[in-house]
Parts: structure tokens; sequence; C-alpha cells
């Protein structure tokens, strides 16, 4: 089992381009089982969880290629409507392959997505909605036995809340569905606005998106067409974390500025001077961070809860006191405790933590248990003394391209082991 190793306190420098968006990437990859011809789809980063995306595509029988970044696939010869129960459980997004499936072999069956490490994953919201558009859909033994033997219809949606992949799911299968279909309250984030991109480019009908209300005009086929995923801004705000944390000056390439809106003032905050020109953001940070005072996720545009845990790490050593509050997942503070045993000072009552900066933290043996949660120890290892050894890093491959090799480029001493 690899591990990483960082020694710490190193000083970064010069510049890095920012990888392709993953939670732009999997939805995408779904939406081409939709597609007759060839998707080329660039800027595509290499991560586990594209791969578990690409197996499913494979098993489903379209044609998926990959070279470097660019994946090239070919929906018209999928021939299979279900998902076996080891390649739905690889990667708890491929959920968002059930409105594709759905939609384009009128019947699916594939097993609940597992919950995972950050708290158990509900699907109601993507259920009733497939229900609202016509979808028979049973859930038994764990698996769900889904039709629309008619093809799905345009329904009114209202989600209870902007759930990210429900509004990918709704989105995906009404594209090919009759009518219209309306969601309420839809999510906003990027990923959704590089969904529909792409969706439009081969030739769905859909407006608003990154808007509370999405219109989808269903239509009866669609092209595969080349497209190009957006910058990922998660891995933007930790690389920030990882520059912040060491006092660093570094310049970030490939990025949209504006999809970090609400990162970028807590960097402020924190001391950090930030200067965005194109897609390009310098990024420079005091030698010693102030307190990030109080940091609540929320839907997109407010603060992304998946830069809580790279952030959290950073305000382990800022000067005073930084409160955060994790309203939309349940159990998002694993980090926390390996934190602890880095020498941090965190208090955690239930959706809030209190972290109280400490003057260094100091490198210890710890295992990352999710995504973000292993990105947070890399931010870590980088601040703390001597070294840090960084066990369950497959979690950190899910959501990160060579991390290490990123850093290391940019003067940081990290190697996988
Ligand atoms: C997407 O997950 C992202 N994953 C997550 O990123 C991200 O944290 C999340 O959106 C929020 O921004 C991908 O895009 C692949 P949600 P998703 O549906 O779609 C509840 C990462 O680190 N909910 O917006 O699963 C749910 O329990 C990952 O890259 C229901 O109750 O998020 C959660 O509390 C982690 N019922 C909240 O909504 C449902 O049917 C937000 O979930 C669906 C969701």
């Amino acid at each position: 089992m690899s591990k990483l190793l960082v020694k710490g306190r190193q000083k970064l420098s010069g510049e890095t381009y920012v990888q392709g968006a993953k939670n732009s990437a999997l939805p995408i990859l779904a939406a081409t089982i939709l597609t007759k011809g060839e998707n080329v789809i660039y800027n595509c980063p290499e991560l586990s969880d594209v791969d578990a995306s690409s197996r499913i595509l494979r098993y489903l029988g379209c044609e998926v290629e990959r070279y470097n970044h660019t994946l090239i696939i070919k929906g018209d010869s999928a021939n299979r409507s279900d998902i076996p129960d080891e390649l739905m459980r690889k990667t708890r997004s491929s959920i968002v392959f059930l409105g594709a499936v759905l939609a384009r072999m009128g019947k699916a069956k594939l097993s609940f997505p597992g919950g995972c490490e950050i708290g158990p994953r509900p699907i109601d919201l993507h259920l009733k909605a497939l229900r609202e558009m016509g979808a028979v859909i049973k859930e038994k033994h764990g698996y769900l036995d889904c039709y629309a033997p008619s093809g799905l219809i345009g329904a009114k949606i209202a989600l209870s809340f902007p759930s990210v992949g429900a509004t990918e799911d709704i989105m995906i299968a009404a594209s090919l569905a009759k009518g219209t279909t309306t969601i309420t309250n839809a999510a906003r984030e990027p990923e959704i606005c590089d969904l529909a991109d792409y969706l439009n480019k081969c030739g769905a009908k859909i407006y608003g998106a990154g808007e509370g209300v999405i219109v989808i005009d269903g239509v009866t086929s669609l092209k595969g067409s080349p497209h190009t995923i957006i910058a990922d801004r998660i891995v933007a705000a930790t690389l920030m974390a990882c520059a912040a944390v060491t006092g660093s000056d570094i310049t970030l390439n490939g990025i949209v500025s504006s999809h970090l809106a609400s990162v970028i003032p807590v960097f402020e905050d924190a001391g950090c001077n930030i200067k965005c020109s194109g897609g390009s953001m310098k990024f420079s940070a005091p030698q010693k961070l102030k307190s990030m005072k109080v940091v609540r996720t929320m839907p997109y545009p407010g603060f992304p809860t998946d830069a809580q845990a790279p952030l959290l790490a950073a305000a382990c050593i800022a000067d005073g006191t930084s409160v955060f509050v994790e309203n939309i997942f349940e159990n998002r503070y694993r980090h926390t405790g390996e934190l602890v045993r880095m020498g941090a000072n965190i208090k955690t009552e239930g959706k809030v933590a209190v972290v109280e900066g400490v003057n260094s933290l100091y490198g210890a043996p710890v295992e990352a248990t999710d995504l973000r949660g292993a990105a947070a120890l890399v931010v870590a290892g980088l601040c703390a003394e001597s070294s840090t050894e960084i066990s369950g890093i497959r979690y950190l491959e899910r959501g990160y391209e060579n991390l290490e090799l990123t850093l290391s480029a940019l003067g940081a001493d990290i190697k996988k082991v």
C-alpha cells in the first residue's frame, strides 16, 4: 500500500496548471451514453474515479479510448442497461448513470450506490424526480430496477435541496424526454453549467443552468461532440491552501477565478494576497496566517463543502481561532482527528469545528479516510516540523491527479513510497 512522505516547511514557488474538474468529468462521461457518434472530451483528469466511470461505459458497450487528458467516447454501441455492484461501488457518483441509462435504454438496473466516508449518501431526490418523469423504480435487495418503456416524460420538478447529483441526473434524463422538464431549486455549481454546455453542444435544449430554475426541452436524439472540461476549483483551493501554509508565492494557471469567488475572500481574511487575471491567479501568502474567522459551507455560490477540509488544515496554524460550519454533509470532519495527532487544536461538535491556531504542527504517521480529508493531511504535512507519513492515499487519487508530482515541481519535499 503506497504512502506519501512529506517533509514539512519547504517553501513553494513557480506556477502550475490546475487539472480538469473531476465533478464535471464524471456526469459528462455518463451523459455520453445518450449520444450517437464520437465525443472528444479534452482536459479530462487522470483519476481513479474517471477510470471507474470509463469501466462502467465500456461495460455498457460504449467505446472509450484515452490519450493522456483526452477521452474519445462513442455511445452508439451501448447495449446493456445493468451496472454490476462492484462497478457501482467504485465511486459514489455512479448514481448519475441512472438517468443516462434509463433515458437511452428505457430501463436500468443498478445497485444502490454505497454510502461513503463522508456520510450516508441518500438518493431519494434522484428517485423522486425520475418517478415524476414517469419512471417505474423498484428498490429491492440493494438493487434499483427501473423502467420507462415508453420513454421519460417532461415534468415540473421541485428539489427540496439543491442537490448537485440530482440536478445532473434530471438534466441528463430530461434531455431525451418527451416534452419540457423544469427543475426548481436546482444546484448552481459550475459543473452543472459545464454539463449543460456539453449537452447543448450535442443538440440538447437546456436553459438556465447556473440559475435556480433550469428548463430542458426534450429532443429526439443527441450527437456526440467535442468538449473541454472546466478547471477543478477544489484542486485550485487545495493548492492555495498548500501555498498558504508554507508562506509561499505561486501562480495557478487554467483556472476560472469566478468559480473561486467564495474561497478567495477566506484566504484574503487570513492575510493572503490574491490577483486574478484571465485564467491565472497569483497567490501570495504571509509568513503567518491570520484566522479565517467563520467559514460556512453552502451550496454554490456559497463556500464549497469540498474545500472545507484543506482550508481547515491551513487554519490549524493560523494566528487566532477559526470556526467552520459544515452544512452539507453529516460526517465531514474525520480528518480533524488526524490533524490533532499532528498537534492541531480542534474541537468538533456536530456541524461545527472550532480551530485554535497553534504555533506549529509536527509530523506524524496519519491515515486518510476520505478524498478531501486526504488533501487536508497533505496541507498539514507541508507545514509540519519534520516528516509526515500519510497512508490511505487511494482516497487522494480519486480526485487529485499526481498531487505529489505537482507539489514537488513547486518545491515541496513530498514523495510516494
Ligand atoms: C456532489 O456530490 C459532488 N460529487 C461532491 O463532491 C460535493 O461535495 C457535493 O456535490 C456537494 O457540492 C460529484 O459531483 C461527483 P449533493 P452529490 O447531492 O451530488 C443530500 C468530492 O469531494 N442529498 O449535492 O452527492 C446529501 O446527503 C465530492 O469531490 C439527499 O438528501 O452531492 C448531502 O447531504 C464529495 N438526497 C446533500 O444533499 C439526495 O437524493 C448534498 O448532496 C441527494 C443528496
